[in-house]
């Protein structure tokens, strides 16, 4: 079998990919480790920049994202018993993000991706990628017992942080960086009311906590935990009461419970891989980088990458053009980067660090008061929060 453009993971980056390839006459396969269920039973972040929904819906998956999805034209910090509202949209010139659960949006690419009758191949075990620095790039699997070969032009490593591509890659020809958080956060789904119609991220003394949403009838919640921490630790009550201590009183009582429909812990780390290209194998998403969730940056930069990525390929197939794709680390990295120091810096500013002297905790307050007293330091969260734009 022979294909242009072979794509590893079928998450939100080896989605979008296949869609925009699609969308250009670009032929390519996605080959993904699991079945399309269980892909779809992630729970992820949920915010996405204005840019990341003129993707989605460049590529036609709009119907249920338009109708569904919330938009939001500020957020709250919770500090000090009150919060302090973020206008995003005045602070920004009328940039807005949108709030729609990852999973949808990897539900919507999915039945856009059958729909037109592009091919995905699910439950592909032993998935690995070869000879990419030769120019004739193979991938193997192997299905119901059958092995599986397919020959590309290109291999598009969309396979997240544990998948294949990046590992496949020598080690003296990949440079990573790393920094792993002292917490992580335990986060609950329920169908009960938001505490209030805008995202909440709260600094408290006990932690770290954030009010977000799916729908206006389906809360999600995050505290901060101990790395350590277990989810059958924490009844449904137990965690409520903890996240109402976390909040100021005003919030804390507009507090709907019930019982989590979720519960899981996911620890806390910046991750980035350099470069994100070898000959013919490119990285995108999470199998290049990693950014906290404080900042909801996960899904948007790995929108950018394929923005990226896309274009480079198009440009090879339809102009001939090497121009684009010989780009495609730098200006991914470079958006990586600044999207990577904005979620090390809002997540240093609002959570409990535990190894903290009383200095951190100083240096917080300090810059929480500079933060809501300034409006060019107000500015600077704001635009890094919408999305920084494009590099064209
Ligand atoms: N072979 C094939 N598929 C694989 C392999 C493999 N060896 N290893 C992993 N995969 C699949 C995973 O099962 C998953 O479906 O690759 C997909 C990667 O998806 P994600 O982890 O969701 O990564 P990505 O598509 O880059 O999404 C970006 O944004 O909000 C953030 O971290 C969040 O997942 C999110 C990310
Ligand atoms: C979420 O709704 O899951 C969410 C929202 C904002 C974040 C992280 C997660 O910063």
């Amino acid at each position: 079998m022979k294909v242009q453009v072979a794509i590893i993971g079928a998450g939100p980056s080896g989605l979008l990919l296949g869609a925009m390839l699609h969308k250009a006459g670009i032929d390519a396969v996605i080959i993904e480790q699991r079945s399309a269920d269980y892909v779809l039973g992630r729970i992820r972040a949920g915010v996405l920049e204005q840019g990341t929904v003129e993707m989605l819906d460049h590529v036609g998956v709009r119907e249920r994202m338009f109708k569904q999805g919330l938009w939001h034209d500020g957020f709250e910090i919770g500090y000090r018993n009150s919060h302090h509202r973020i206008d995003l949209k005045t602070l920004t010139g009328g940039k807005r993000v949108m709030v729609y659960g990852q999973t949808e949006v990897t539900h919507d690419l999915m039945d856009a991706r059958s729909a037109a009758g592009a091919k995905t191949v699910y439950e592909a075990e032993d998935v690995a990628v070869h000879d990419f620095d030769t120019g004739k790039p193979r991938v193997t699997w192997r299905k119901d017992g059958a092995e599986h070969e397919l020959s590309c032009d290109f291999i598009a490593g969309c396979d997240g942080f544990h998948g294949v591509s990046r590992r496949s890659v020598p080690e003296n020809a990949i440079q990573t960086y790393e920094k792993v958080y002292p917490f992580g956060w335990l986060g609950v789904l329920s169908d009960t009311p938001p505490v209030s119609h805008e995202l909440i991220y709260s600094n408290h003394a006990r932690g770290f906590a954030l009010c977000s949403m799916r729908s206006m009838t389906r809360s999600r919640y995050y505290i901060q935990c101990p790395l350590d921490d277990k989810v059958e630790n924490w009844s449904d009550d137990a965690f409520f009461d903890e996240l109402r201590r976390r909040l100021d009183p005003a919030a804390a009582e507009a507090m709907v419970t019930g019982p989590s429909i979720e519960k899981s812990i996911a620890p806390l780390r910046s991750f980035v891989a350099e470069p994100m290209r070898f000959s013919s194998l490119f990285l995108a998403g999470d199998a290049a980088h990693i950014v906290p969730p404080t900042g909801a940056k996960g899904l948007n930069l790995a929108a950018s990458d394929v923005h990226y990525l896309a274009n480079g390929l198009i440009e090879h197939y339809q102009e001939g053009s090497a121009a684009g794709l010989d780009a495609y680390s730098e200006r991914c990295l470079r958006r990586v980067w600044k999207a990577v120091r904005f979620s090390w810096w809002f997540t240093s500013l609002m959570h409990k660090f535990p190894d903290d002297t009383g200095f951190g905790q100083k240096i917080q307050e300090a810059e929480i008061g500079y933060l809501l007293g300034s409006t060019a330091a107000s500015t600077a969260l704001a635009e890094n929060y919408v999305g920084l734009p494009l590099e064209v």
